[in-house]
């Protein structure tokens, strides 16, 4: 349906979880693949699941804290290597644990910043430098994608979530400005809100039983939790030539899960309503 072939998609966070499934989709169109993170056990798993995913790509793997500024200059520098320049960054990267703020030490609160915001933050702009150059390289009318995966905490205030709803709105609201200032570069800058995502870490820590994630698929207007494949297909859509004209989009891919409570609480009203 897309037509990635030949084009370098760099994911942070790819090694798992909605990043993973977002890197093989592109690999499965034909792109050549980079993904990041901490763990280099995760990343070799990560590139060989990426093989199985897209034969025609060339995919790789690096290893870094995207807090670390120099380890992440180290893991650029080897991607350029590889591939020379990139046309897709996907910025993932994130932790999530549920803590009321009362007990939340100051460092954690700090550590899920430095992660989801500052981390964001620091490959996006370490990455500016390649999307540039691929912008030149693919010459007259090419463009360039940063696509940052956010989260509902974003704008739906959340109990045991303060430190989430702080570092994603500031995920968005860079995600905002950078489509501003880049616009003029030909870069697009947009955010997607994954909603809750079945077999998942990040909905693990929050649901971590069958019955609260039943409940959870229950509140969903759609009635269902959502799959990796389907934030896989909003990113496929936001990199390609379909949504050239979208930028600094916030787009929810939630089943209409942060249209919020409030409004589905008049849903018990519809029984008090005259036949
Ligand atoms: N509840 C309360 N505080 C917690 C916590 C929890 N469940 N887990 C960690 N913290 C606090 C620690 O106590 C520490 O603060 P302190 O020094 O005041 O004690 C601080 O957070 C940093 O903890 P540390 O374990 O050193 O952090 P880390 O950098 O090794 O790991 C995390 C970062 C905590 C976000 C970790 O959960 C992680 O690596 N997550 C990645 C995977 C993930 O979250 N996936 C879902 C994505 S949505
Ligand atoms: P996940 O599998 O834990 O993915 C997180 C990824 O980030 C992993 O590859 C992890 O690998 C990497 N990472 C974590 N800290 C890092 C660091 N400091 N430096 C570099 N890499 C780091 O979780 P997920 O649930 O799929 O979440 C993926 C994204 O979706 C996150 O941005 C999350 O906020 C968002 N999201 C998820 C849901 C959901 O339902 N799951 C809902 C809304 C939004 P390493 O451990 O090897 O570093």
């Amino acid at each position: 349906m897309f037509d990635f072939q030949g084009k370098n998609v760099v994911v942070i966070g790819g090694t798992s979880g909605i990043n993973l499934g977002i890197a093989c989709a592109f690999a499965n169109q034909g792109a050549n693949v980079a993904v990041a993170s901490r763990s280099i056990e995760k990343v070799n798993a990560a590139v060989d699941t990426l093989k199985l995913s897209g034969e025609s790509g060339k995919h790789i793997g690096v290893s870094f804290d995207v807090r670390d500024p120099e380890a992440v200059a180290s893991g650029f520098a080897r991607i350029e290597a590889e591939f020379g320049f990139i046309d897709v960054l996907v910025s993932g990267a994130a932790g999530n644990f549920p803590a009321r703020a009362k007990d939340l030490s100051v460092n954690g609160f700090k550590s899920v910043m430095d992660i989801d915001l500052l981390g964001s933050f620091q490959v996006i702009k370490q990455a500016y430098p390649l999307l540039i150059k691929g912008i030149k390289e693919r010459g007259e009318g090419a463009s360039a994608n940063v696509i940052q995966i956010s989260a509902p905490q974003a704008y739906v205030p959340m109990a045991l979530q303060v430190h989430v709803c702080a570092a994603k709105a500031g995920v968005d609201m860079l995600t905002r400005t950078l489509a501003i200032e880049w616009g003029v570069d030909g870069i697009r800058v947009n955010s997607i809100v994954p909603g809750p995502i079945a077999e998942t870490e990040g909905f693990d820590r929050l649901a971590p039983s069958e019955g609260l994630k039943s409940m959870i698929a229950g509140s969903v207007p759609l009635k269902r939790n959502g799959q990796k494949q389907d934030i896989a297909n909003a990113a496929l859509f936001l990199a390609s030539d379909m949504a050239s004209y979208i930028t600094g989009t916030i787009l929810p891919v939630d089943g209409g899960w942060s249209l919020g409570g409030a409004g589905a609480a008049m849903d018990a009203l519809a029984k008090h309503l005259p036949k």
